[in-house]
């Protein structure tokens, strides 16, 4: 057999045309390579994260919007009248779940910053403050903020 012949009978025909069989094996890297990602393999990267509940999340965010973003910001990186909880000292260790019901019931003696007092939230249930602490909570663990170093 001579050369030539050699290379074209390894040659697999696609749609009528003549494709080296390395094509496809690249080509079928590739799709599994492809898939993977779909899958959940690095779309979020290594730190999402794990077992937060969407729904309860969902109901936190937009009982957070109504109540608290218009001093602690939308995005919760704080207003000019209230602090961020994107701030390490608003880790779960520093000031935990309860620290958000006492202040939604009973307003807040300013002791951190120079904002003021923050005043009571009015007509909220302590399931409703629970809702949107694990909003608060899930976006601080997306920006890495999960313990205060600098507290017990
Ligand atoms: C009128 C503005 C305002 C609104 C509305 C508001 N806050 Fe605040 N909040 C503040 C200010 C100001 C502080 C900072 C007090 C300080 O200097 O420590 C604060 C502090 C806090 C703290 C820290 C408490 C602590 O022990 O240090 C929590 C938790 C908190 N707010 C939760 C909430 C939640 C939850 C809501 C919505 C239900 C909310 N805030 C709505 C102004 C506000």
């Amino acid at each position: 057999m001579s050369k030539l012949r050699k290379a074209k009978s390894r040659q697999v025909r696609v749609a009528g045309r003549a494709i080296s069989p390395w094509w496809l094996a690249l080509g079928a890297v590739g799709l599994a390579i492809f898939l993977g990602v779909q899958a959940g393999g690095g779309v979020r990267g290594p730190d999402a994260p794990e077992g937060i509940d969407l729904a309860l999340v969902a109901a936190g965010e937009q009982l957070y919007t109504a109540s608290c973003a218009a001093c602690h910001g939308a995005d919760l990186r704080g207003t000019p009248t209230g602090p961020p909880f994107l701030n390490v000292i608003y880790a779960p260790n520093h000031h935990g779940d309860e620290a958000f019901q006492q202040a939604a019931a009973l307003g807040v003696t300013p002791h951190h910053w120079e904002f003021g007092p923050m005043p009571p939230v009015a007509g909220l249930t302590r399931d409703e403050v629970s809702k949107i602490v694990a909003f608060v909570r899930s976006e601080q663990q997306f920006a890495g903020i999960v313990r205060d170093p600098s507290h017990p």
